[in-house]
């Protein structure tokens, strides 16, 4: 029982890593918490301007909600760990990054590490969910509308993906359902500022 603790902890610890403070912190530019949104994510670190920032910031926080599920569903089963654990290491790596130990545990919306929860279980299952981002995105401008989207369909993609695609397994199911009601309800701003017009936009710079 020492090595599942073991890793999800481990995980939770990784997703704690809020990228957006720290590539900000690292290329010299204001703190992603004390403007636009104030949302420690690649979305409002991308309205200080700095596109490369913001792409590292995605990047970076995609990549440890990745590696721990890619780990374990890789390595785990050598040590007796099975899918239950990497899917416990994913919502672990995704609850790192909405409240970090590191940054008094205010963190981000978990968009981009969902993401790369997703790629972990399987790169089909991401390719359909960023697809469905991007074509929401692409018609409202809204990364927030998009994200809440996206996140709502993962699980029923990966629902209907079940022994055509792959091999769904009840724990990644509810990892899934988990990570999306999370997700939305950390966007429970975005949310009122969509109702109230208010919402920035994609390429404005203002919030
Ligand atoms: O990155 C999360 C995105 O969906 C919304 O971010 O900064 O507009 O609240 P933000």
């Amino acid at each position: 029982l020492l090595l599942p603790i073991g890793v999800v902890l481990a995980s939770y610890l990784v997703g704690s890593l809020s990228f957006a403070v720290i590539v900000s912190r690292l290329m010299g530019l204001n703190d992603p918490r004390s403007y636009g949104s104030k949302n420690p994510g690649a979305t409002n670190v991308l309205r200080s301007g700095n596109k490369k920032a913001a792409i590292l910031t995605l990047l970076f926080d995609a990549f440890k909600g990745w590696l721990p599920v890619w780990l374990v569903l890789g390595f785990g089963p050598a040590h007796g760990l099975g899918v239950e654990v990497a899917a416990l290491a994913g919502l672990a790596a995704f609850l790192g990054h909405l409240y970090p130990v590191f940054f008094g545990f205010v963190g981000g919306k978990g968009v981009a590490t969902a993401v790369g929860v997703l790629l972990g279980i399987n790169g089909l299952l991401a390719l359909a969910t960023v697809g469905t981002f991007a074509i929401v995105v692409y018609f409202s401008r809204y990364v927030s509308l998009a994200s809440m989207v996206a996140a709502v369909f993962a699980p029923v993609y990966y629902l209907f993906g079940d022994g055509v695609a792959w091999q769904a397994s009840a724990a990644e199911v509810l990892c899934l359902a988990v990570m999306a009601v999370l997700l939305v309800w950390r966007h429970r701003e975005n949310i009122n500022r969509l109702f109230a017009g208010t919402e920035s936009k994609l390429g404005a710079k203002k919030s």
